[in-house]
């Protein structure tokens, strides 16, 4: 509990803390910043009960998670719920409307859900989606050309509220609607539904609200009379025509008015969030301009730091745990999805805007699970084309000095009301170069591609380390740090089609650059090769990184490091990491000859007490059974080397303690996928509610991916375990080298770049 109780106590009978009695959503902190509001709580009060809204508050990234995944114990039936009751001359109001929101998708339980959002999801895959980009890059070229010459806009009134709208009107198959009554319409469903307005606000909010319905309902009228029209609206009605007992009336008329403001307001306000971001970290915006290929993660990163729905509602069916925390049944959820976004427990650097977070995908912002957000993949693709044509046709517009970020009291809904921007025309880069206007990136559908989130660096300097092992130590190209890194770290090197992973061995002391020692394969695939012989200190390279799939775990007893060869590289990083903390290591290091042998002396200098080294002419060989022969419980052992030596390594720990024995292998050996000599397979997926085949010739996680399932994925050949998946049941044919033999044994994970089903069937925890 984070301070002295106030003497409340909640509907379990336990002491509310002060701070928990302090929250409240409607004003204050929370307003200005939801996710700084509530550090305090994710730091010592993860889950507590808060008396001013009657809720259970969840802030940490993996109970917001857990929640969303079981949509059963924790119904969504509240989801829509208004959260302020209504005065009796309000809900008089809404009854001369005939109102009747009811259940829509979001808001209803299953198996009813599932049903219905099988029989509708079609429109929202990937593929289906890609014939609207062109309408959504004519109509933002349109509106930038109102604007271009002006030097100065408010760009959630001049573009950012109706472009959205007219794309979702569009989606929907509804006809044009008077923009300005759809935006009264809108504020006032959020307000009605997340706000706190007094009762003579009230009165006018529902008056909106009521002609918001009636509105809907004829537009739905229009649409059930001749059902031919294209779009999601007349999907449904004609789904409706032939399943009435799962599209039911009610659900469409609940539906026609909720989608309208659902489909519009929270890309219009995500975009809003997102332009607001950037521009206020122009090193961001300045390096999205200069390279269009990061737009896809930077739009992630601001869903990230600034989504559009920052809290969500659950229900508790039964009595429940969650972070440790007894909700009784019938309890209501508050769920942070803007506090779980910037949990430091699951975000390196949470309160930084990294539009190079290869991760940031795991966001929140469109929920988890069998109801995570269907226009997911519209949103990102309408964001990334503003982003794209504001950034090739405006690059140097500023925000405009002295604004501040005004959002409509709620606590749902977030994304500032204005955002003054101004710039000088003459320096438009189209005034000198007319085709600009026309040019343009086409991103694929979905979630972001990890290969496209390169960082451009310059080579500082060139050391030789050893016989054909040379040390590149890289700078950023404006001179900025480069980011942090912890031990087992590696960046990918990208040079033309060659792309090599090299991990990071820099001194500890040197924040700001990055060091990467590579041997030159005389038998490899070439990468090395060219690295050594073409690049000079000066020159620029591609890099994606830093990213760690051989992490150190800091609370063993005592450690065994084993380096073979050029395997030193990580084992060095964690060898300097354990020396600095105090905790007891052994290094051993490998090779053919002293001479080949990289940054030996550096090794000998910092961890000579530590250091076995084995060096094969000159007799002193590593035997490795007798180098791990007393692994006992609370030793760790970190292997990285040539391919024989991990797999002799995972032969002897067999028997060794869980977790004992972390590994790192550069290659798998592996063929691609051979259809001829794969079988199809059907997988489950227990979250999602979803079941999919995989054919012979298609990856599991290919298939995944075009289903919509936001699974990373990274070296796509079983190395880095970006792309794992909980397996429920069945048993997985592993093809990686991210799992041990016991890892493997046990059967509860799968990489899905490349391993498939051993039978027919694969239940996901997805
Ligand atoms: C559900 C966020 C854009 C359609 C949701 C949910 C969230 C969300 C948080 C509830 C998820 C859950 O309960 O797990 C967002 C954000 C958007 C956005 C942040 C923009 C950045 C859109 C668009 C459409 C759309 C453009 C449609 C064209 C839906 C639908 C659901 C939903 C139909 C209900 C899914 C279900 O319950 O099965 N959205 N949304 N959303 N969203 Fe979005
Ligand atoms: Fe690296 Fe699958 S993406 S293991």
């Amino acid at each position: 509990m984070s301070g002295p109780p106030s003497g409340m106590v909640s509907p379990t009978g336990c002491p509310v803390s002060e701070r928990a009695a302090a929250f409240t959503p409607f004003e204050g902190d929370y307003q200005l910043d939801p996710a700084e509001a509530l550090r305090w709580a994710r730091a010592q009060e993860p889950v507590f009960y808060s008396p001013q809204l009657g809720y259970w508050v969840v802030t940490r990234y993996e109970d917001v998670k857990a929640v969303f995944r079981d949509n059963i114990l924790f119904s969504p039936a509240n989801a829509l719920e208004k959260v302020t009751p209504l005065t009796p001359e309000a809900a008089k109001v809404l009854e001369r409307y005939n109102y009747k929101l009811e259940r829509t998708m979001v808001n209803e339980d299953e198996p009813q859900h599932m049903e219905r959002r099988r029989l509708l999801m079609d429109a929202f895959i990937p593929e289906k989606l890609e014939k609207h980009e062109p309408m959504v890059r004519e109509l933002t070229r349109a509106y930038v050309d109102r604007i271009v010459d002006r030097g100065h806009a408010d760009l959630v009134k001049d573009i950012f509220y109706e472009i959205p709208l007219t794309v979702a009107l569009h989606f929907l198959g509804v006809p044009e609607e008077g923009v300005e009554k759809l935006r009264r319409f809108a504020v006032a469903h959020t307000l009605n539904t997340w706000g706190r307005p007094t009762p003579e606000e009230q009165l006018e909010i529902v008056e909106n609200v009521g002609q918001f319905w009636q509105t809907a309902n004829e537009i739905l009228d229009t649409m059930i009379a001749d059902p031919t029209g294209e779009g999601w609206m007349y999907d449904t009605v004609r789904e409706h025509r032939k399943h009435p007992d799962i599209v039911t009336e009610s659900y469409m008329r609940s539906m026609m008015m909720a989608i309208l403001a659902a489909a519009h307001e929270t890309t219009s306000n995500a975009t809003a969030n997102a332009f607001w971001i950037l521009l206020n970290n122009r090193n961001a915006w300045d390096e999205i301009c200069e390279n269009p290929a990061l737009i896809p993660s930077a739009v992630e990163e601001c869903l990230r730091m600034g989504g559009s729905i920052v809290a969500w509602r659950r229900v508790a069916t039964d009595e429940a745990q969650v972070g440790g925390v007894t909700i009784p049944k019938g309890g209501k959820l508050f769920i942070v999805q803007a506090s779980a976004n910037q949990d430091a427990a699951h975000w390196e650097n949470p309160d930084e805007v990294d539009i190079y977070r290869d991760n940031a995908a795991e966001h929140m912002s469109f929920g988890y699970g069998a109801h995570q957000c269907m226009g997911k993949n519209i949103a990102r693709m309408e964001m990334r084309v503003f982003l794209e044509e504001f950034t090739r046709r405006l690059p140097h517009m500023k925000l405009a000095g002295g604004q501040r970020f005004e959002n409509l009291p709620n606590i749902s809904f977030r994304g500032p009301s204005h955002i003054h921007v101004e710039w000088d025309p003459a320096e438009n880069p189209e005034r000198r170069d007319p085709a600009l206007r026309e040019g343009g990136v086409v991103f694929p559908i979905g979630a972001p591609v990890r290969d496209d989130i390169l960082r451009r660096v310059r080579v500082q300097e060139i050391v030789e380390e050893a016989e054909g092992v040379k040390r590149f130590v890289l700078a950023d190209l404006s001179g900025r740090d480069l980011p942090r890194w912890s031990p087992g770290s590696h960046i990918d090197v990208v040079a033309g089609d060659v792309r090599r992973k090299y991990s990071l061995c820099g001194p500890p002391d040197t924040p700001g650059t990055l060091e990467i020692s590579i041997l030159r394969e005389e038998d490899g695939q070439g990468g090395s090769k060219h690295l050594h012989d073409t690049l000079k200190p000066g020159d620029t390279l591609s890099i994606a990184g830093p990213k760690n799939h051989f992490r150190l775990d800091e609370t063993a007893e005592r450690y065994v490091l084993i380096a073979g060869g050029i395997g030193i590289t990580p084992i060095l990083a964690m060898a300097d990491r354990l020396k600095a903390r105090g905790l007891p290591y052994v290094l051993h290091y490998c090779g053919r000859s002293r001479g080949t042998m990289a940054l030996v002396s550096r090794v000998l200098r910092d961890h000579g007490g530590a250091v076995r080294l084995h060096v094969a002419d000159e007799g002193t060989r590593l035997d490795l059974a007798e180098a791990v022969a007393d692994v006992a419980p609370g030793t760790q052992v970190y292997c990285c080397g040539p391919e024989r030596m991990l797999d002799a390594l995972q032969d002897m720990a067999e028997h060794w303690p869980d977790g004992a024995l972390h590994f790192e292998y550069f290659s798998t050996g592996a063929s691609g996928l051979d259809p001829a000599k794969e079988h199809a397979f059907t997988v489950e997926l227990r979250d999602s509610d979803l079941t999919v085949e995989v054919p012979a010739d298609r990856t599991l996680y290919d298939v995944l991916k075009s289903t919509g399932i936001d699974i990373p994925m990274e070296c796509g050949e079983g190395l880095c375990g970006t792309c794992e998946a909980r397996v429920v049941e069945g048993e997985v044919d592993h093809r990686d080298r991210v799992l041990s033999k016991a890892e493997r044994a046990k059967g509860e994970r799968i990489m899905s770049c490349c391993s498939r089903a051993k039978g027919k069937k694969l239940v996901l925890g997805l």
